[in-house]
Order: structure tokens, then sequence, then C-alpha cells
């Protein structure tokens, strides 16, 4: 199969439009489009049309117990597929979308199984993206999208991500240009009494308290509950993980800086390319290996918005290791800390 690349253009509205709605055709003709959301790249299927859902599990590899995510562009088109919707998950749309949260609700029998991974329950978001919500109108209202990498890799920040994984895979690719948040929604569950959260994200827990209280956090995600598995089936698959063995050094600044050196200078010795991923602040202290800065420690967000491009470039650079150091866990620091300890597969050096 052939992919077509088709470029979104800044200011061209008309001529965006179309290529928008040929896109949107073939996601109602049951094919395959990749397009930008503003968390990362995601692809696209007709959500409600079980054989379009099974394509997307073949183009990425992915189990097919790992549900989807619903993606729609306006209220009407939630009371469609989910049964129930609680007070407090209408509160948190009525704050956070369009935007990068994904909630869970009981679903409706128009959603087939193949789209929920045989789950009764369905998750839905309303992205941000201008271009992500104009095409999910075009295709009819409800698209399904995964992230659009090949399962187990670090999700697409650009559209060149998406076509390293995906080329000759799927007939289309949008390319908007870079996203804006780059690492996933965060996913809570409303479909039992208390809210939980089951994968952190941009939208921090300090955030969705102040709009609706309280929210407890999936056992399964926290740290020293490894026996415990997380609740979205896909968080307990190693994930968004380089080709190279990642190992993650925690502790204060200087002593990470010393042992990165320190690993780095070992993997020389025994042959091995080893790259860094550093900060604005601290890329200057290392001697050697391939050594990247992630963003500053002074805006968070820079952090996130890098963190799969920079795995993706030392895949790119053939790397045997990765050294990196550890950022704080507040805020947008959660979920980066969250990712970056599954892409090591729980390999952490404490310092
Ligand atoms: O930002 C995002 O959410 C991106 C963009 C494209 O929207 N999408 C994304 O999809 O990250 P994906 O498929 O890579 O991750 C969806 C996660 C998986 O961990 C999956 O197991 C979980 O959501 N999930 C989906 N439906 C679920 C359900 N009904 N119950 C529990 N977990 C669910
Ligand atoms: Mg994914």
């Amino acid at each position: 199969m052939k992919t077509i690349v088709i470029k979104i253009e800044d200011n061209q509205e008309i001529s965006n439009r179309e290529k928008i709605h040929t896109a949107g055709k073939l996601i109602q003709d049951g094919g395959l489009v990749a397009f930008p959301t503003e968390t990362v790249y995601g692809l696209g299927a007709d959500a409600l049309n079980p054989d379009a859902a099974r394509k997307i599990y073949q183009a990425k590899g992915r189990p097919s117990d790992n549900p989807l995510i619903i993606h729609i562009a306006s209220m009407e088109s939630l009371e469609k597929i989910a049964s129930f919707v609680p007070p407090m998950a209408r509160k948190m749309a009525e704050r956070f979308w369009p935007g990068p949260l994904t909630m869970i609700f009981r679903k409706k029998d128009i959603v087939p199984m193949e789209t929920t991974g045989g789950l009764d329950t369905v998750a839905v978001r309303m992205p941000g993206h201008p271009v992500a919500l104009e095409l999910i109108q075009a295709a009819g209202g409800y698209i399904a999208a995964p992230s659009a990498n090949t399962s187990g890799r670090p999700s697409p920040t650009l559209a060149e991500h998406v076509a390293e994984d995906m080329q000759g895979r799927i007939p289309m690719i949008l390319d908007g240009g870079a996203v804006g948040i780059g690492i996933e929604s965060t996913i809570v569950d409303f479909s039992e009494q208390t809210p939980m959260v089951l994968r952190p994200g941009y939208i921090t827990l300090e955030m969705m308290r102040q709009v609706i209280g309280e929210l407890k956090m999936d056992p399964g995600l926290i740290e020293e509950n490894s026996d415990v598995h997380p609740r979205a089936p896909g968080m307990k698959y190693r994930h968004y993980a380089p080709r190279a063995e990642l190992v993650l050094v925690n502790g204060a600044q200087e002593k990470v800086q010393e042992k990165i050196n320190e690993l780095v200078r070992n993997a020389a010795l025994s042959g091995k390319t080893a790259g860094v991923i550093a900060t604005d602040e601290s890329c200057g202290y290392y001697e050697c290996g391939i050594v990247k800065s992630i963003g500053t420690r002074r805006d968070e967000d820079t952090i996130a918005r890098h963190l799969y491009r920079i795995l993706r470039e030392f895949d790119q650079q053939d790397v045997d290791m990765i050294y990196s150091e550890s950022f704080s866990s507040l805020g947008i620091g959660q979920a980066v800390m969250n990712r970056l300890r599954k892409a090591a597969g729980q390999r952490v050096i404490e310092v």
C-alpha cells in the first residue's frame, strides 16, 4: 500500500478543508488516516465500524485486548455512545474539553466490542486540535484512534514519526506539523463510583481536584505496587520504549550527573555507545556520549513536548544505552516520569 502524506498549511483554510474532507471520506469508507492532535498523532478509523477498528490493531501490531479511545467533536456525540455520564464528568468536560482529557463511561450497544477491546466501557475524548476536530466531523462524528506508533514504540509527535512506523501500512497521513503537548491525554475512569485516574497526562490531579474534588489514583500506577496490574489494559505493556536500553538515574542533581558520566564511560569501555538525556541547565556537565537536552527545568512543559522525539532520535543514531536524568514528579512531571519509567522498564538507579 502506498502512503500519501498530505500537508496542512498555515492560512490555507479552503484547501485544508478539502484535504480534511478527503481524509474524512476515506475514514467513512472504512480506511485508516493518521492525524495530528494536541497530545500526539493518532491513527484514526470509524469507531462504529468493527472492520475498520480491526485494521488499526493490524497496522499497529497491537494486542486485541487493548481498547481504543473514541474521539468526538460535540457533546451530542457523547450521549450516543455513553450509557451514563455522571454530573462530575459533565463538569470535567465543561472545563477541559476540547482538550487532553479522556473519560471512561459504560458504553451503549452501538459501540462495537472491536473498538473497546471486548470491554463494556468506552474511552472518549474531544481533542483540542482544529485539524482533529474538523476530521472527526468530516468522518461522521466518531474516530477511534490510538497513538499512531507501532505498538510498544514511542508515540509520534511529528508526521515524520508516523511515517517511520506506518509507511506502507496505511493509505494517508495528515501532516499538521509538531504537536503542542507531546504526551498522551490524562485518562479518568467515570464508570464506577469514585473517579479514578488510569493514566497521568497534561491535565494534572491538582487541576482536576479543583473541578470535582476527590479522585483516586489507579493503585497499579503507583511505583511501589509493581505487582498490581494497571486498570487501563495499555498501561501494562512495556511501552513508549526506544530500542536502546534506557536507564533512569534518580537523586540529587550533582550526584546524578556524576553517576551518568561514570555510566557513559563504562559503556564506552565495553564498546557500547551511549546517549544522555539532559536539560538546558545540565547539558554542559557531561563529558562524553551523545548528549541531548530534553528542555528546561524552568518550564516542564518543554520536557513533555520533546521526550518522544528524543527517544526516536537516539534510535536513529543507533545508541546501545540511554541514560536519563529524572524530573520532578509534580504537575506535568508526573506524566513525564510515568512514561520514562515505563520506557526504562523499571531500570532505575538511585544515587
Ligand atoms: O492523547 C491520547 O490519548 C492519544 C491521542 C491520539 O488522542 N491517544 C492514545 O491512545 O494515547 P492509545 O490507544 O495509545 O492509549 C489509550 C489507552 C490505552 O492504555 C488503553 O488501554 C486505555 O487507553 N483505554 C482505552 N479504553 C479503555 C477502557 N474502556 N478502559 C480502560 N482503559 C482504556
Ligand atoms: Mg499509545
